[in-house]
Formats: structure tokens, C-alpha cells, sequence
């Protein structure tokens, strides 16, 4: 039987018809609105803003670059797809952070895999990217926004609190944890 774990998820709501502050980014950085061509780069950046983070052993795909491009492939082909809230951030040398917008079936908007790359963390870049999405959600006549977040994921929680997501439900995400691969197993033995 394969070990299991079990990681703790909020799925948060907003109501888009109260006003937010403008998402305005930190001096030297610049937007970069969806399109096709930059999938890829949208890839790269989810692959290295979620290394290491919990939220990369709860959705094993964003733990590696061919997962990340599988997922911004299937995201930007999905019916709900949203341009406008789909976003880059970058800088004069590089793209550091990324969301994805994508409605149900209800017309509400998912703020999804909001990723900032370490190095760029604690500059407001997180909360400007997440109100940039809003944005995008409501220029389209998205009157409600959600998303999810690992309750462990403190930073995350906090930023959306602060902006006035609320909880609506818990789930519980069961992740197979796979076995370490025992470092004595070499290449070509
Ligand atoms: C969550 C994340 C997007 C935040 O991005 P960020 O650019 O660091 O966030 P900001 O700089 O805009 O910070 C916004 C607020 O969070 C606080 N904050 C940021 N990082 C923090 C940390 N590591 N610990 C505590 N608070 C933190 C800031 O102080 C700020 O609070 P303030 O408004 O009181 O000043 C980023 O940590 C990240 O990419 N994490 C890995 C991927 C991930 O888990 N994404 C969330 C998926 S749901």
C-alpha cells in the first residue's frame, strides 16, 4: 500500500464589488500581459517560484519544469481560460513571478498558482500580481473570486486575508509520498 499524506487546503472567496488598493509594483519591475508565446516563460517562472514549497509536494507537477509547462498548457487551453488575469512580473534581466486566471462554471474567477521567485519575495511583488488578476477578473464582469491555499502556507494565507479573501471550506488533499530513492543506487551500475 502506498504511504499517504494529508495537507490541510482553505478555499478562499472574494467579493469583487468592494474596492482595493490599485496593484502598483515595486520601482524597476513591469507587467507582462498573456500571450501564447510567453507559455514557456510563464512555465519557467511557476517551476522555480514553487521549488521547494510545500505547494510543490501537495501538486507534484509544479516540483518540475515539464510538469509546469503540462499544467500552463492545460490552464491556457481550459474553456475558463483568462487572459486578462493571466500576468507576468519582470524586471530589466528577468520574469520573477506569475498567476494564472481561470473561471468555473458559475462565471466566478480562480486566482491560481500565484508564484513569486525567492530572491524577489518581501517587495509587495505578491500582493500587486493578486491584485492585478482582480483586476483582470473584474474587466471581464467576474463578480466573485476563489482560490485555494495549503493552510500551512502562512505568507500565502496572510496576503489573502489581508485583501479580504475569506475561508469557505477545508479540504483535505491526499498526496501519495513516494519513497526515497536510496543514494547508494548509482547511474549505469
Ligand atoms: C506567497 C508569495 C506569492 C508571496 O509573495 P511576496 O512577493 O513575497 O509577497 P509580498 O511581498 O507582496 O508580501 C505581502 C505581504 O506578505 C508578507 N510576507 C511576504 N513573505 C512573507 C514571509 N515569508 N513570511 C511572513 N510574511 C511574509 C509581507 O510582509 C506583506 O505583508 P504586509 O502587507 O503586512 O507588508 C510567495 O511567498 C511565493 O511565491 N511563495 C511560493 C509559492 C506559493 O506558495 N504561492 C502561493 C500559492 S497559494
Amino acid at each position: 500500500m502506498p504511504k499517504v499524506k494529508y495537507f490541510k487546503r482553505h478555499r478562499m472567496e472574494l467579493e469583487l464589488r468592494h474596492t482595493r488598493p490599485p496593484a502598483e509594483l515595486p520601482k524597476g519591475f513591469y507587467w507582462l500581459p498573456w500571450s501564447l508565446q510567453l507559455l514557456d516563460l510563464h512555465a519557467q517562472v511557476l517551476c522555480a517560484g514553487f521549488a521547494g514549497e510545500t505547494d510543490a509536494e501537495v501538486f507534484p507537477c509544479l516540483s518540475n519544469l515539464q510538469g509546469c509547462r503540462d499544467l500552463m498548457t492545460a490552464i491556457a487551453n481550459r474553456p475558463g481560460f483568462c487572459p486578462g488575469a493571466t500576468w507576468l512580473v519582470a524586471n530589466q534581466h528577468c520574469s520573477v513571478a506569475t498567476v494564472q486566471g481561470l473561471l468555473d462554471e458559475s462565471g466566478s474567477g480562480g486566482v491560481q498558482n500565484l508564484g513569486v521567485v525567492a530572491d524577489f519575495r518581501g517587495a509587495g511583488i505578491g500582493r500587486a500580481l493578486l491584485l492585478k488578476a482582480l483586476e483582470g477578473f473584474q474587466a471581464v464582469g467576474v463578480k466573485r473570486a476563489f482560490l485555494e491555499v495549503t493552510a500551512l502556507n502562512l505568507p500565502a494565507v496572510r496576503i489573502y486575508r489581508k485583501l479580504g479573501f475569506r475561508s469557505h471550506k477545508t479540504i483535505y488533499r491526499e498526496v501519495e509520498v513516494k519513497p526515497a530513492v536510496p543514494d547508494h543506487v548509482g547511474v549505469g551500475i
